[in-house]
Order: C-alpha cells, then structure tokens, then sequence
C-alpha cells in the first residue's frame, strides 16, 4: 500500500427494536464500507486465550460481539490502541494495515466478522516484522 494512512474505527449501528426484542442491521456499501464477500464467526474461545496476531494485505473487516465481549489490541504503526467490543451494535472497522490480536473473551462471546475478501493464506501477514517493513514506511 503506498499514500494514505488507513485507520480502524469504531461504528455504531442503528437498534431497530420493539416490544418483540432488538434487531441490528449490517449493509455493505450502507454502514459497512466496503462489499462482504465472506462471514465467520469466532465463539467458544478458551479462557486466557489471546488469538489473531496478524494483518492483512487487502482484506477490510468488520467486528462485532453479537453476543458476549472481548477486547481487540490495535497497531497500525502510528498508532496502538485497545478497544472494547461489548455491544451487538458497536462494529469495529479494520483496515488491511492492521495488525490485530482479540483477547479477554467472555465465555459467551460470539464476534462475528465479515470481510472483504474471500480466505487467502497469501493475504495474511502474520510475522510482525514483515508487518513493519510491508507498511512501516508510509
Ligand atoms: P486463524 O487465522 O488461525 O484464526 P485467528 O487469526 O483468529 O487466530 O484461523 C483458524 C483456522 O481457520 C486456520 O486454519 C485458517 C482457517 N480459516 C479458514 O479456513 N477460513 C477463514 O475464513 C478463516 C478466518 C480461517
């Protein structure tokens, strides 16, 4: 990637609800921004366990605890962050250059994460240091 600086950032989402329970909404191109092209989901993590450790070439994400919370550690080089995934409405945006690691998992915490990208190894940068040289010169 060359130019722009991409940062991750936090949406929230409209609560569509009535007397019948609570319903959020997910739209590519709408509130999500970008096409989703593949859905996964992470649940029943063990406790203690931190996982993710990588970063994307092209692949944009977005997160959010449908149920449960866990935390996610943030590092786009400029930047280190941690941020609190505890709401079905609260959706974290991921740009290709961060680097993640998700941790502190409820044990009821299901996070849903829809992307941009069909699964690719080769999208993957998993090693910090090949992160730092791929995007530590922007
Ligand atoms: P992994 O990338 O290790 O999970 P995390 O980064 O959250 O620690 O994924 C676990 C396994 O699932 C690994 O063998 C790759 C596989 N996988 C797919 O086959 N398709 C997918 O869309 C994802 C996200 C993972």
């Amino acid at each position: 990637m060359s130019g722009l600086v991409l940062c991750s950032r936090l949406i929230d989402i409209h609560e569509l609800g009535d007397e019948r329970g609570m319903l959020a909404v997910i739209e590519s191109n709408i509130n999500v921004p970008f096409e989703t092209k593949r859905i996964f989901y992470i649940y029943g993590t063990a406790e203690g366990v931190r996982r993710g450790f990588h970063a994307h070439r092209k692949t944009r994400q977005a997160l959010v605890c449908v149920s449960g919370t866990c935390k996610v550690f943030l590092d786009n080089i400029e930047r280190k962050t941690d941020v609190t995934l505890d709401s079905p409405t609260k959706v974290l945006i991921l740009e290709p250059n961060d680097w993640h690691e998700m941790y502190d998992f409820s044990p009821n915490c299901v996070l849903l994460v829809l992307a941009s990208h069909l699964y690719d190894p080769e999208d993957y940068i998993r090693d910090y240091h090949q992160f730092l040289e791929v995007y530590g010169s922007e």
